[in-house]
């Protein structure tokens, strides 16, 4: 006689409360996963460059004169001052404090009065470098110089997204909206890769654009791959015909840990990205996209319906549940994982709990 297993349970409430974890997955986590940087287009020539906050880390991407794109840890080799500050252009990297200047490949150019100085060996001085993949025109860094490449982590993810949206390397940013929850990152994780809460809480979603019976979300490596039939496309509320194939489906590819790629009905590209503040804070970013970035009364559409229906619907169900996993009275409960899959189970929050458990006791 085997006795039957317990069901596996909920992460425990301190993985989303407790700051040393936080803390933890910033050192760990944070530091040796893909994570995203921004969009190719925000540099258009040579020397183009923007700034940002990653694992609790200053960094910035650049464009060379070769056109590559390089990403580099935004401090000084001199005695550690900031090199830059928002975005800019600029033909070499000029650091404010001594007037260092490196080339845009991080290599030490010149500095006031080196030469005087014996044995100093600029071509030993570069800016330190991190990992930086392009993938579909997003740059994604990852400060793990060992990290395997994306296509490793997330098996098929690029050829497959290629194939929904064609004409990706003609799409820019239209609209990118910052939405603040109070919550922890993966609360607002774990509400994005289920839809067990969908037809009580997204009337919209699941009768406008799904068809609930038939969506699934399975791991694919470390994604985690949506795929849903359409409901009957005449109901749909724009024209989907965009010359393209799979322009009747819609999926999505979430990036472990935190970015993920959507294409709606009509090969229409949109993007989630968390970016955690701390334990109890994450700004989520709505990125939605059009050729050349020019306006466009179909994206700009689905973008306010969805900002108005699931975003504003989730963003009461995350912070509820924050407030929820501080109470005492609070006891993890079991997932609800259908060994057929399907909308109503929770086998992907099985397989998300994991990587985060995963992540802070390695
Ligand atoms: S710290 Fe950058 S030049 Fe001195
Ligand atoms: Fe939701």
């Amino acid at each position: 006689m085997t006795a039957t297993p317990d069901p596996v349970r909920s992460l425990d409430a301190r993985y989303y409360t407790d700051p040393a974890i936080y803390a933890d997955e910033m050192q760990g986590l944070f530091a040796r996963t893909w994570l995203f940087a921004g969009h190719a287009s925000q540099l258009e020539k040579p020397g183009d460059y923007f700034a940002f906050e990653l694992a609790g880390e200053s960094l910035f991407c650049v464009k060379g004169h070769d056109s590559e794109i390089r990403t580099f840890y935004n401090v000084c080799q001199h005695r550690a001052h900031r090199m830059v500050e928002g975005s800019g252009s600029s033909k070499v990297l000029v650091c404010p404090y001594h007037a260092w200047t490196y080339e845009l490949t991080g290599g030490l150019r010149a500095g006031p009065n080196i030469k005087s100085v014996e044995g100093f060996d600029r071509s030993k001085i570069c800016l330190t470098g991190v990992r930086t993949e392009i993938f579909l025109g997003f740059i994604f860094v990852n400060l793990d110089p060992d990290a395997a490449p994306m296509d490793e982590w997330f098996p098929n993810a690029r050829a497959e997204l290629e194939s929904y949206v064609p004409n990706w390397a003609d799409l820019k940013p239209l609209e990118w909206v910052e939405i603040p929850e109070n919550c922890n990152w993966k609360v607002s994780v774990e509400n994005y890769s289920e839809c067990y809460h969908c037809s009580l809480n997204h009337p919209t979603f699941a009768t406008g654009v799904i068809k609930p019976e038939t969506y699934d979300i399975q791991p694919q490596g470390k994604c985690l791959r949506h795929t849903t039939e359409c409901n009957s496309l005449d109901q749909m509320t724009y024209d989907i015909q965009s010359g393209f194939e799979n322009n009747e489906k819609y999926s999505s590819w979430f990036l472990w840990p935190m970015f993920s790629f959507q294409v709606y009905p009509g090969n229409l590209l949109n993007t989630y990205h968390w970016r955690p503040i701390d334990a109890d804070h994450v700004v989520v970013w709505r990125g939605w996209y059009s050729i050349g970035g020019e306006e466009n009364a179909v994206v700009r559409q689905m973008a306010v319906q969805d900002r108005e229906t699931t975003v504003e619907e989730d963003i009461h169900l995350v912070e509820s549940v924050q407030r929820g996993l501080k109470s005492r009275g609070y006891v993890p409960g079991p997932l609800v994982v259908d060994p057929c899959n399907g909308v109503n189970s929770e086998h992907s929050i099985l397989h998300l709990q994991r990587w985060m458990r995963e992540a802070v006791h390695g």
